[in-house]
């Protein structure tokens, strides 16, 4: 495998890396079925957390073997990424057999191939604050030898507000989405503030969308399972089978909180960020909380 940092490019007014869009022809032709469930995100979200406990809502009383025994990457395939003789996501989504598919992108909306909508699937969204994702993103990357280079952190944090960084820019991805649950009814759009501050709540939500209806006392084993220490412990949730990432460097499983940007932003990079933030994020909606 190669393991030398890939390099950014512009790809449909994305910036991308290649191991996401080799094999875009494969993955556009993809083949969703109906009952397939997708965890859209953009990167740091909180993705890992919500593929757990889809997953554990789905198989953890049919098949509890599943979450001991498979890492999630491979129980929650990533659908676009693509490192030859590695991982291939489009083919470990092929040869799945469990019923329902649960499946990971970070595509933006523009991105995710046709079959997906032309069957209906659902869809959760988790969207995360800008300066906690920048923060965590960061730190992905120093740890992440398949992503770019990240720099030090001012110019990191300039890159993440340009859209500079792999899978494009935030402001685009979360409005891209939010727009899309306008005309869309399968979407569940969630914020990763909201699952820390009220986990269960969120779980909740979660089950309704998708129409299943666990004992109580399964809901709140999935609760037990999903706490960030239980999670960092777990070699099935935590990446540390994965042998791309340096833990040397930094965890996967950092830190879990909301608010961290507070130890990263400077006064001054605080301010400059929320000015921009606010020309960016003037023509929509979408809120977001920076703190709870
Ligand atoms: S990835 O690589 O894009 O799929 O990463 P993703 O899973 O989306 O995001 C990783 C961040 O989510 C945090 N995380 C959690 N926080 C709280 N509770 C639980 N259970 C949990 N699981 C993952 C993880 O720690 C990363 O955030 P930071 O801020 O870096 O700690």
């Amino acid at each position: 495998m190669d393991l030398s940092r890939p390099e950014l490019f512009d790809f449909h007014g994305v910036s991308m890396i290649h191991c996401f869009t080799e094999k875009w022809d494969k993955v556009q032709n993809f083949k969703a079925r109906p009952d397939d469930i997708v965890i859209a995100t953009y990167p740091k979200a909180g993705t890992t957390w919500v593929s757990q406990i889809v997953d554990l809502l789905s198989f953890g009383k049919s098949d509890p073997a599943r979450e001991a025994s498979i890492p999630i990457y491979e129980r929650v395939p990533f659908l676009e990424m693509s490192i030859p003789n590695f991982f291939m996501g489009t083919e470990l989504a092929e040869k799945m057999t469990s019923v329902p598919r649960i499946i990971k992108t970070h595509f933006p909306v523009q991105f995710v191939p046709k079959s997906f909508w032309e069957e209906n699937c659902k869809i959760i969204y988790v969207a995360r604050n800008a300066k906690d994702t920048a923060v965590s993103f960061f730190h992905f990357d120093r740890m992440n030898m398949v992503q770019p280079e990240p720099g030090d952190w001012p110019s990191y944090l300039q890159r993440f507000q340009d859209g500079k960084v792999v899978f494009g820019s935030w402001y685009d991805h979360v409005k891209g989405w939010w727009e899309k649950k306008q005309t869309y009814a399968n979407i569940h759009y969630m914020f990763y503030e909201d699952l820390i501050e009220d986990t269960a709540q969120e779980i909740e939500k979660i089950c309704s969308f998708l129409n299943i209806s666990p004992t109580q006392e399964e809901k709140c084993r999935v609760r037990r399972e999903v706490g960030f220490d239980v999670m960092k412990k777990n070699e099935m949730t935590n990446y540390s089978t994965l042998g791309v990432l340096d833990f040397k460097i930094s965890p996967f499983m950092r830190k879990g909180k909301v608010s961290d940007w507070k130890n990263h932003f400077t006064v001054a990079q605080n301010e400059q960020f929320d000015e921009v933030y606010q020309k960016k994020m003037a023509n929509t909606t979408l809120r977001f909380r920076t703190e709870i």
